[in-house]
């Protein structure tokens, strides 16, 4: 993923200078850099948040490295994008708030990039502006071709699910309130994991939201979201540019990851942050709330997969510094 970011902002993002590159992996971050005009490596991922010529950080490492940068940027007073999860666990992404709100200004971007593609950015302002009535249920699909072989049950939850928690709470402009997780019969393939996992999003309006995660299809990468509301339903597909005739059938090709999938969205994502640099942040863009909400929720689908019930999703009271993040300033049905 950082490298795909590193490629972004050498090549297809306007008005920034990649600088610089740290990866633990001192080979890969090399190889990074040399594929990049101009950038330097670090061994030491504090000594480049800290140079003077870095404006700004991009968090693209395993997930339980996000708190410890992400605190070193902001203690920097450096505006960060971190990928998601913005951490694992509830009380790494509340020590990220607390760090923010001392500071008393926002500077943490999440990298929940799907309120960029114009996909969701249709069924948004479908949804908004388009006469259909309330939301009533969400249909969300979300299948990889292949995971890492004997992957923990729970990273469904919290490496794919996420973005769904997160895309929920976008699309909706409401919270997520209670997660019910049903184990169906587990593919041959993907065992030890459990896989598929069938979530039950319950929000505080009263929509149910259905999600299928399911990392070992051997198809390919697919993401599918269905709104079904009071005047009529509206539908984001597996988008495909490629149709291919052959052997007398039409066959829609699936990309293998994410990467071709949401390119675009990464792209008007970096662009979006980059712009906010000099000037008011996009209201798409995610916050540190809006990280932690998904982590809260990630966390409720864990305890409710382990338990086997249905577990609340309690976010607290959302700190007046988040006012304009997700879900919007406005009266809830
Ligand atoms: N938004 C998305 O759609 C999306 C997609 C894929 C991955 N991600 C996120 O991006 C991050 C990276 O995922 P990935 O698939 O590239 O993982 P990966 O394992 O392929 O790569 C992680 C890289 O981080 C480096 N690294 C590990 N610990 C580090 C540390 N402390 N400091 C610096 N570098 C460190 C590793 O050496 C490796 O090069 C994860 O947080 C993941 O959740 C987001």
């Amino acid at each position: 993923m950082g490298a795909e970011h590193a490629r972004l902002l050498d090549r297809e993002v306007s008005g920034v200078q990649l600088q610089a590159i740290f990866d633990i992996d001192s080979a890969q971050g090399a190889a990074v850099a040399s594929q990049r005009r101009g950038a330097r490596t670090f061994e030491d991922p504090l000594a480049l948040i800290r140079a003077a010529d870095i404006d700004a950080v991009l968090v693209a490492s395993s997930d339980g490295s996000h708190e410890e940068l992400v605190l070193a940027a902001i203690a920097a007073g450096k505006p960060v994008l971190c990928e998601k999860p913005l951490a694992p666990d509830i009380e790494g992404c509340q020590r990220i708030l607390k760090a923010e709100l001392e500071l008393g200004r926002r500077l943490v971007t999440v990298g929940f990039m799907r309120r960029f593609d114009s996909g969701y950015r249709d069924l948004k302002s479908g949804l908004d502006g388009g006469g259909y009535g309330a939301a009533l249920l969400v249909h969300c699909i979300h299948r990889n071709r292949s995971a890492a072989a004997g992957a923990p049950t729970e990273t469904l939850i919290t490496g794919s699910a996420v973005h769904e928690f997160d895309i929920l709470r976008w699309l909706l402009d409401e919270e997520p309130a209670r997660i019910t997780v049903l184990k169906p019969r587990s593919s041959r393939r993907s065992l030890p994991t459990e896989d598929p996992l069938l979530l039950l999003v319950e929000t505080t309006s009263g929509v149910i939201a259905d999600i299928e995660v399911f990392v070992n299809t051997g198809c390919g990468y697919e993401v599918r979201c269905e709104v079904v509301a009071e005047q009529g339903s509206l539908s984001l597909d597996a988008p495909s540019p490629i149709v291919v005739r052959r052997d007398g059938g039409v066959v829609k090709e699936l990309p293998s990851d994410w990467r071709p999938r949401f390119v675009d969205a990464y792209r008007r994502e970096l662009q979006s942050w980059v712009d906010s640099l000099a000037a008011e942040p996009s209201a798409d863009l995610a916050s540190s709330w809006d990280g932690y909400a998904a982590t809260v929720a990630a966390q409720a689908g864990v305890r409710a997969l382990r338990a086997g019930t249905s577990q609340e999703i309690a976010l607290g009271t959302r700190p007046a510094l988040y006012a304009g993040a997700t879900p919007a300033d406005k009266e809830q049905p």
